[in-house]
């Protein structure tokens, strides 16, 4: 008894401790991102609503924004520029297309199916203090966006192995149709494997060991499937 009475008191203090903890990074996010951009991107969703639709393979991840520090992180490693046009996989109300947006991209888009959060995302677009660069929304599934003028991929977890495998195969025709160096950030990877055996693609040497971040460089010029993995056009390549 005394040992279930130890077990309850340590798992409550947990709780409190990792509670406190979000509460504090989201307060700490809100004064020094979200307060200086004029948008709102915190909150998560914790449960599904009733009969509410899911993506195609069902493996689709609910919303919980990228932390800035991660975005920042990104945004070092993969050096966002004039010839970027940027696209947001699942991108929820918007943070990360409101974060390149202020990069001097040449465009920053999210696409998202949740029709509400698309939404929110749109008015955190419309409001943006400092954007650089234009914004664009797509509500639908990002499985049936058009590839061909994304030369920076990113996502934060969005979906499962099935999703991530049809995206990885698109990414593939979309670089035999249109040749280009593109590189792809994801965040949480958890699916990352998939991107690995793609042959179109290889590891950033710069990005290895950061946590819970990797990045890929590939297509052309990028040396992914040319022998020479990791060699492209990025001057942290190596
Ligand atoms: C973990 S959240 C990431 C949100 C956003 N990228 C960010 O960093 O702030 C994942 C998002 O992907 C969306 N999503 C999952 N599968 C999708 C799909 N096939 N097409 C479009 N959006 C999808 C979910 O609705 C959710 O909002």
């Amino acid at each position: 008894m005394r040992f279930y009475g130890r077990n309850i008191v340590r798992n409550t203090a947990q709780n409190l401790v990792s509670c406190w903890r979000s509460v504090a990074r989201t307060l700490a996010e809100h004064y020094r991102y979200e307060r200086p951009l004029g948008i709102r991107t915190t909150g998560y969703v914790y449960r599904r609503k009733k009969g509410e639709q899911a993506n195609e393979f069902r493996d689709d991840v609910l919303y919980e924004p990228t932390g800035y520090g991660q975005l920042e992180q990104v945004a070092a490693l993969v050096r966002p520029g004039p010839g970027d046009v940027v696209m947001d996989f699942g991108c929820g109300k918007g943070r990360a297309v409101a974060f390149f947006a202020t990069k001097g991209v040449a465009k920053s888009m999210g696409v998202e199916f949740r029709a509400e959060l698309a939404a929110v995302a749109r008015e955190n677009a419309a409001r943006l203090v400092g954007r650089t660069s234009p914004v664009e929304i797509l509500v639908g599934d990002f499985l049936e966006v058009d590839l061909d003028p994304v030369t920076l991929f990113f996502m934060y977890n969005p979906a499962g192995e099935k999703t991530l495998k049809v995206l990885a195969a698109r990414m593939g025709e979309s670089l035999a149709r249109r040749p280009r160096p593109i590189r792809l950030a994801y965040v949480f990877p958890i699916c990352a494997q998939l991107f690995d055996d793609c042959p179109f693609l290889a590891r950033l040497p710069a990005a290895e060991g950061v946590k819970d971040i990797a990045v890929w460089v590939g297509g052309a010029g990028s040396g992914a499937g040319e022998g020479a993995p990791g060699a492209g056009p990025h001057p942290s390549t190596g």
